[in-house]
């Protein structure tokens, strides 16, 4: 089965064609393209992503990478071209709010022959719903211009089955043991899911306030660092002392699974202010407030895997390219469930990309009518 997959939740437009075989349980996957276009820089100077300028980058972007993706998978042909007057009045009703993205859609892709492909896969939540749309929109348009089905996936999904993709992408996957049990930390999200079988998924704890990608990009920014912060704050820590501040680990000892992670950005905003005049110890500061987060994260998911007795703990989401975070998980899970299978995502796969949508459309996705998919910002697992 071909997918061709596309992502635009956030602030990377992503597209991907993979070629899949085998039963869920043991599916292999061929990579055929891979691509993502970041929209990092563009956002950078406003310290965050800003929805309308994801919109209007996502429709710039879309129609080159479709192309350069169906020529990397050997999928690419133009046709001399035929009037299509139904399909082009549907597609511009389908692309009425993507403007910029209908006149590119019209150049180029209604040119194109239908690609050998079995489905589209595309995210439809959850998201910034502006960003969300260009992708669906996008996707019931080829789905209807070529005739094939469409498959929605739940970003989270993405993430939360991205550790099976192996090095180099090797077609083999790993394989999960149910019950498993997903630590999905990114900018917008901190869960942890209850995976009872491929597709079937309950939110056991999540985040009250900020999630922990997000603490990591305010932290970064009163530090005078732009978003997303995340990876610089965790190259400081490694050249710093995480002893030196005594952060705290917010809501590390209650009953539930839920994390706070709001209390401890205002911690270190106090101990900054504290320092006024003085030389910021930014590396410190930086290792200790990382250390907190990674010591909250590790002690509730240990927690949780051993109350619910998961035979897989995965682990997904930008934050998860975090490598204090990876190591603590790795070794707390050796020493306290060693019997538990712990699955680390390749660092290519842990920030937002079309291959995990791809793969999750495949081993958890169901076909829907173009027409009846919508972008849902708020979407849960
Ligand atoms: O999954 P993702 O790419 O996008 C969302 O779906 O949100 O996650 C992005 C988040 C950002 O907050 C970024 O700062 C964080 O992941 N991040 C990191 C690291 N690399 C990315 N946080 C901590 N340590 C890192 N090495
Ligand atoms: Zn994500």
């Amino acid at each position: 089965m071909k997918i061709l997959a596309i992502e635009t939740s956030c602030d990377e437009t992503a597209i991907a064609v993979v070629e899949c075989s085998g039963s869920k349980r043991k599916p292999e996957i061929l990579v055929l393209s891979n691509l993502i276009s970041s929209q990092v820089k563009l956002h950078a100077p406003f310290g965050g992503v800003v929805p309308n300028l994801a919109k209007r980058e996502h429709q710039k972007s879309l129609v080159p990478l479709l192309l350069q993706s169906l020529n990397e998978a050997g999928l690419f042909k133009t046709e001399k071209p035929q009037p299509n007057l139904k399909a082009e009045k549907e597609i511009k009703i389908i692309l009425e709010r993507e403007v910029e993205l209908l006149k590119q859609f019209k150049k180029s892709v209604i040119r194109l022959s239908v690609p050998n492909i079995d489905a589209i896969a595309v995210t439809y939540g959850p998201g910034l719903a502006p960003a969300l749309w260009v992708g669906v929109n996008f996707a019931k348009a080829l789905a209807f211009l070529w005739k094939k089905p469409l498959i929605p996936v739940n970003h989270m999904e993405g993430h939360v089955y991205s550790p099976l993709l192996k090095k180099s992408y090797e077609a083999k996957l790993h394989r999960i043991e149910f019950p498993a049990l997903a630590l999905l930390v990114s900018g917008g999200h901190t869960e942890l899911v209850l995976v009872s079988n491929f597709g079937r998924y309950k939110i056991i704890g999540e985040t009250r306030d900020d999630a922990a990608g997000e603490a990591f990009d305010k932290v970064a920014r009163m530090l005078g660092f732009p978003y997303p912060g995340g990876p610089e704050i965790s190259r400081l820590a490694e050249k710093g002392n995480e002893h030196a501040f005594s952060f705290p680990r917010p809501m590390i000892g209650s009953r539930d699974y839920d994390f706070s992670f709001s209390g401890l950005k205002t911690a270190v905003r106090y101990c900054i202010r504290d320092l006024e005049g003085k030389k910021i110890p930014k590396a410190d500061l930086a290792a200790s407030f990382e250390q907190a987060v990674v010591d909250v994260l590790v002690k509730k998911t240990i927690r949780a895997a051993k109350a619910i007795k998961v035979k897989t703990i995965l682990l997904g989401g930008g934050v998860a390219a975090n490598k204090k975070l990876r190591t603590y998980l790795r070794e707390a899970a050796k020493k306290e469930i060693p019997e538990v299978g712990l699955l680390e995502p390749e660092i290519s796969v842990t920030g937002d990309n079309a291959l995990m949508i791809a793969l999750a459309a495949y081993v958890a996705g169901k076909k829907k009518a173009p027409m009846s998919v919508e972008a849902n910002a708020n979407l849960r697992l």
